[in-house]
Order: C-alpha cells, then sequence, then structure tokens
C-alpha cells in the first residue's frame, strides 16, 4: 500500500493533506520483486520491471473536492475526488466546440468521482498548477499551466493555450472501495 509522507499525525488536517505529496512505496515493491526474480524472470523477461510498475494508492484519506499527487514511474499523477459540481461542469462540456482533443467525460474516467491524470502539460512538459489548494485552476476550473498558459478543465481536458492534447489517463484499476492500483 502506498506510504504516505507527513510530518504531523495521522491523519492530517484537511489542509495538510489537500498537498500531500504522496510517496509510492516503491521501496518495498522492489523488495518483492527481488526475492520473486528467479520465478518471474522464467516467466516473462520484462515481468519484473512490472512488478514494480504499480502503484497502490488508499483512497480512503481523501475527501471531496482535494486533489493530491503521487508518483509513478517517476511522474506526478492527478487523483482530483470530484465533487458533483465539478463532474457536472465536465459532462456539460462534453459537446462543446472548443474541445482541441474531444473526449466526453466519461471516456476519461472509471468512476465519476475520480478524475486520475498524468500531471504533466502536454505542451513541454510543465507540471501544471491546481493541485495545492488556492492554487490556479485556470478558467475551467481544472489545472493552469503557467509555463505557457494552457488550462484544462475538470476532466482534464485541453480548453485554451498551447497544449495539443488533454491530460493523459494512465492505465489503473480499482481494486476496491477504498484502493486504486495505477500502473
Ligand atoms: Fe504547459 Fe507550455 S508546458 S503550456
Amino acid at each position: 500500500m502506498t506510504d504516505v509522507s507527513h510530518e504531523e499525525p495521522w491523519p492530517p488536517s484537511v489542509e495538510r493533506r489537500d498537498f500531500l505529496y504522496v510517496a509510492t512505496g516503491m521501496m518495498g515493491a522492489v523488495g518483492a520483486a527481488a526475492a520473486l526474480w528467479p520465478f518471474i524472470d522464467a516467466m516473462n523477461p520484462s515481468a519484473d520491471m512490472q512488478a514494480i510498475a504499480n502503484v497502490e494508492v488508499d483512497l480512503a484519506p481523501i475527501e471531496p473536492g482535494q486533489r493530491i499527487t503521487v508518483t509513478w514511474r517517476g511522474q506526478p499523477i492527478f487523483i482530483d475526488r470530484r465533487t458533483p459540481e465539478r463532474i457536472a461542469e465536465a459532462k456539460a462540456d462534453d459537446d462543446a466546440p472548443d474541445l482541441r482533443d474531444p473526449a466526453t467525460d466519461a471516456s476519461r474516467v472509471q468512476r465519476e468521482e475520480w478524475l486520475i491524470v498524468v500531471g504533466i502539460c502536454t505542451h513541454l512538459g510543465c507540471v501544471p498548477d491546481g493541485q495545492m489548494p488556492g492554487g490556479r485552476r485556470g478558467d475551467w476550473n481544472g489545472w493552469f499551466c503557467p509555463c505557457h498558459g494552457s488550462h484544462y478543465d475538470t476532466s482534464g481536458r485541453i480548453r485554451k493555450g498551447p497544449a495539443p492534447r488533454n491530460l493523459v489517463v494512465p492505465p489503473y484499476a480499482i481494486v476496491n472501495e477504498t484502493t486504486v492500483r495505477i500502473g
């Protein structure tokens, strides 16, 4: 499970959790992969890499409206527990004419409450703002890339600025009500 780094007793305050940068528990995964090496190696040359490529995240501490960032394969992954208002905004724009990279909100989520995207701007790779409380979320309440002014909506779709594509949805699976596995 994910090892959440923090400097105060768990659970932390809502304010603190809003900008937690969650570590990945990768060390434990690496150890498990090393112990299983002969078996895994016999099955598939790349299976050892797959064994350390998954990150499980505990969703239970995340409150509605809260966003956290975890790392997966060295990339920031934005997890947004969307409120009904943010979900409604995303759905209402499914047919908006300004969608540069058209996609319905439903096609970008497995459960509409949880939006999970790679937090890397599709223009030149900056990390968009909007994860931290009070951060800039752009004109569509999503994320704003400060490098050259790209605006993403509450589905992570590009709406304005130079970025050519929506924020990427990584491969993931909802393991149970409180756990997601990324990778
Ligand atoms: Fe995000 Fe250029 S890198 S707008």
